[in-house]
């Protein structure tokens, strides 16, 4: 990743923010994530608010991106907020948002009020989040020093180094680690789960997003890859790794860890968006799992 803010960060947040304004039934509500976005994305969040503008705007999006990165991004983000609550109403007390960008979870959430957060991201992108995070705590009655930020490159430096230096305990922590692993490479998600799964408490829980490895080799059937691919690689961002479904249990297992849930991005839009009425593209290569740390 280069040394500037990550705009992938912001696409996702853009995301959000139209999620939170919609009229309709909507999966969340983050208000934070309208102030993370440039002019422009600002200027059509605006729009936005009109009656009918959320949904063309989704529509347009949609229709550029068939494969689904907005409803892919918004129906990931529901499934992972379920899941991070459900771990700290199961004694959870730390939570670490790994590749944080502009993930409003600590101030958003009802359940990660009283838990210790790691904020730790690239030192690019969290220069810009932590110049937003003071105005977000005090709209969210949330102490300062329950926040931590910890810069980290994931391609260059030891996460359960880091992680201790920064004060991480030996409670159970759930890790949030959406929408980074495909930005990165074979060796730096090895060691970032090695890292975890050495670290962290048994019962720590570790949600993180993947991209199928044939969306990436082309050996999938999968529609609308190369428009998707194309952006993230106009961002600097291109997509580097993915793992294939079938290898992810043993693979985590090696590493000390245990699968216990394993969606795609379109079976989470059926779970959430269509008892809503609402069909929207969602991407079959583009999932979230969960593992749990022996
Ligand atoms: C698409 S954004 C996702 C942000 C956030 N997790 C979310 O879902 O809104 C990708 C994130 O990965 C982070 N990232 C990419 N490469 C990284 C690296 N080498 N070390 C640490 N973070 C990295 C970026 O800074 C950015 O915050």
């Amino acid at each position: 990743m280069q040394n500037t803010p990550s705009r992938t960060a912001q696409h996702v947040a853009l995301f959000r923010a139209l999620e939170s304004v919609r009229r309709g039934p909507r999966l969340f509500v983050d208000p934070y994530a309208v102030s993370c976005l440039g002019p422009g994305f600002r200027l059509g969040v605006a729009i936005a608010r009109f009656p009918g503008a959320a949904r063309f705007l989704e529509r347009r999006i949609d229709r550029h991106w068939p494969a689904g990165p907005r409803a892919s991004a918004v129906v990931r983000t529901r499934l992972i907020d379920d899941l991070v609550e459900e771990a700290l109403a199961r004694g959870a007390r730390q939570l670490v948002l790994l590749g944080a960008g502009y993930d409003s979870r600590a101030f958003r959430l009802d359940g990660a009020r009283t838990a210790v957060v790691f904020e730790v991201d690239h030192p690019a992108t969290q220069a810009v989040k932590r110049e937003l995070a003071g105005a977000w705590a005090a709209r969210a009655g949330r102490a300062d020093d329950t926040v931590r930020f910890v810069p980290v490159d994931l391609m260059r430096q030891d996460l359960g180094e880091v992680l201790c230096e920064a004060g991480l305990g030996g409670d159970r922590a759930v890790v949030v680690w959406e929408g980074v692993t495909n930005y990165l490479d074979a060796p730096s998600v090895h060691t970032t789960l090695t890292a975890l799964a050495a670290t962290l408490a048994p019962g720590s829980r570790i949600v993180f997003t993947y991209m199928d490895r044939r969306a990436l080799d082309g050996s999938g059937d999968f529609d609308g890859v190369a428009a998707w691919a194309d952006t993230v690689r106009a961002a600097g961002e291109p997509f580097t790794f993915g793992f294939l479904p079938d290898e992810l249990p043993g693979y985590l297992a090696e590493r000390g860890l245990t699968l216990t849930l394993d969606r795609s991005a379109r079976e989470a839009a059926a779970r959430y968006l269509e008892p809503l009425g609402r069909h929207e593209p969602a991407a079959p290569f583009y999932r979230i799992a969960q593992a749990e740390v022996k």
